[in-house]
This record gives structure tokens, C-alpha cells and sequence, in this order.
């Protein structure tokens, strides 16, 4: 398959990269010429890589077509570009609805989105993809999990819970700062976290059963899990990311 990305920044690189490092097939990968070192740096790791000269240069040697600017230059870049029938094109850009990307390629081919997260390099992203698209899960099932829904509403709310990065660390910061306040060195305290919260991270691909049945294995009844559990729960502290969440949502689906 001849793969084309219009936009070759921080996620074209992961995506590329993580398709070389897990084997993703392919015959052939054009990249858009800016940024030009990035797209410089990825041809050279394989000799089927090419740098091309335009971006209907892009188009014109490819068939899934993934698109990865910013989406405020998305109707300028994409209205310079003829597309074809034959081309799959996978949007990576937030924020544009399938419908509205439909009137910016102006044709009747395969479209989809997907949200690949950074991840993706080390094959362990989670990406949502919208609607269900054979060649979108087959790309991105090798980089870690890849998941398909049927409406966009859906695909939205999987983009609104990729805004709890930045707290997922705060809560390991709260308790590295907590440690280093009992007197550990705060080298020593991100050490023990990091690979603590690698091992449960790890548990959870290890079985699908639901994160509540993993909650009540965690809890000796009477012991210092299950005193912590209460504690946040009583004081509403996992309640209030339904709340955050719900805020990211009106915000993505432009309630708000
Ligand atoms: N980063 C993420 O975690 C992430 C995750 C999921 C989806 N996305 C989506 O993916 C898209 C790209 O995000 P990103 O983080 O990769 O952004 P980025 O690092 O800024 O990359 C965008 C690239 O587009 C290039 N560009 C600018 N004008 C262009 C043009 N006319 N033609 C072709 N390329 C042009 C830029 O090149 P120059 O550097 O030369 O200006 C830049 O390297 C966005 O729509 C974003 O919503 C990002």
C-alpha cells in the first residue's frame, strides 16, 4: 500500500516511526515537504521513504492519504489539492468533522478520522478511529490499541479523555512530593512511582475484565487500599473527572 501524509510533524513522525519499529506493510511512504527536517530525518531511516516536492506531489503517489496539519491551515492546504476517488483519506486533525472534510476534499472516496496519540512510536498508543475503517485498524492495531466507533459523538467523547494526561501525572507529582515530604529524595521517589504505575498500566492489558473488578481486587477488605479507595470516593475526588470531562466535551462538540 503507498501511504501519503500531508503534514509532517510531531504526529507523522510517531506514526511513522511506529509503523518501522512494528512492521506496519507498506510499499511506499510520500511525506509532504515541510517541515523539511523532520521529513529529511524519516527518509532516511528506509529507502522506501521519500520526501516528495508538493503536497499534490503527496497525493499523486499515494492511496491512504493521512492528513496531519493543524486544522487552522486545514482549508487553505487542503483547498490547493485535487483529490481522487481512489485515494482513503484518514484525517488526524482535530476538531474536523467528516462532513466538513468531505467539503474540503471534494470527493466521493473512503474517509475516516483517528486520533493517534504520540504514543504510537513505542506501539503503545491508543487510537481512535471513526467510522469503523479496515485500512485505518490495520495501520494502527500494530502501534498499540486501535479503537473503531460508529458515530462521531463517540469518537469525540475518546478525544475528550486524552485531556487527562497532564492530571494523570499531577496525581503521580502529588505523591512524589508527598514521599519527598517523609524524607525521600525526590530522584528516589519518581524512580519507585514510574515503575509502580508502569506495572499497573501493565496489569490492565493482562485481562478485560472491567478497571471496577480490578478496583475490588486491589482491596484486602480492611486494608490500606480499600482505606484510600474510600477516602477519595467519600470526598467525590474520582466523581469530579465525570464533571471535568463532561466541560472537554462541550468544549470538542462546540456546546460551549
Ligand atoms: N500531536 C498530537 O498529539 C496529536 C494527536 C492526534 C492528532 N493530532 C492532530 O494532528 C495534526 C498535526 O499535529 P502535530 O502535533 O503533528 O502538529 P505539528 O507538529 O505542528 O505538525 C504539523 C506540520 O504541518 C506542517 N505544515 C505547515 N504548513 C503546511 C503546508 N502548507 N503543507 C504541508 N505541511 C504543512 C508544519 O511544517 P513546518 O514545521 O515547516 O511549519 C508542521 O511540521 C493536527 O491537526 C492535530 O490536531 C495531533
Amino acid at each position: 500500500m503507498r501511504f501519503g501524509f500531508i503534514g509532517t510533524g510531531t504526529i507523522t513522525q510517531a506514526v511513522v516511526s511506529g509503523m518501522l519499529r512494528f512492521g506496519v506493510p507498506f510499499e511506499r511512504i510520500a511525506l509532504s515537504p515541510r517541515n523539511a527536517q523532520t521529513a529529511a530525518e524519516l527518509a532516511a531511516r528506509d529507502g522506501r521513504i521519500s520526501v516528495c516536492a508538493s503536497n499534490q506531489a503527496v497525493l499523486d503517489s499515494s492511496d491512504v492519504v493521512c492528513l496531519a496539519v493543524v486544522p487552522q491551515i486545514a482549508a487553505d492546504v487542503l483547498g490547493d489539492l485535487t483529490f481522487d476517488t481512489r485515494h482513503h483519506v484518514i484525517s488526524f486533525m482535530a476538531g474536523i468533522s467528516l462532513e466538513q472534510l468531505r467539503g474540503l476534499i471534494r470527493t466521493d472516496g473512503a474517509i475516516a478520522r483517528a486520533v493517534p496519540l504520540p504514543a504510537v512510536a513505542e506501539g503503545k498508543g491508543s487510537t481512535a478511529i471513526c467510522p469503523a475503517d479496515p485500512i485505518a485498524k490495520a495501520l494502527f492495531a500494530p502501534l498499540g490499541e486501535a479503537v473503531e466507533v460508529d458515530s462521531e459523538d463517540k469518537f469525540d467523547a475518546l478525544s475528550a479523555v486524552t485531556a487527562t494526561m497532564a492530571s494523570f501525572y499531577a496525581v503521580l507529582e502529588e505523591q512524589a512530593s508527598w514521599l519527598v515530604r517523609q524524607g525521600l529524595d525526590y530522584e528516589d521517589a519518581r524512580a519507585f512511582l514510574s515503575g509502580y504505575c508502569v506495572g499497573l498500566a501493565h496489569d490492565t492489558t493482562r485481562t478485560a475484565q472491567p478497571f471496577s473488578a480490578m478496583v475490588k481486587h486491589s482491596m484486602t477488605p480492611g486494608g490500606i487500599n480499600e482505606q484510600v479507595h474510600n477516602e477519595l470516593s467519600r470526598r467525590r475526588a474520582y466523581a469530579l473527572y465525570g464533571d471535568a470531562l463532561d466541560g472537554v466535551l462541550r468544549r470538542i462538540s462546540g456546546s460551549t
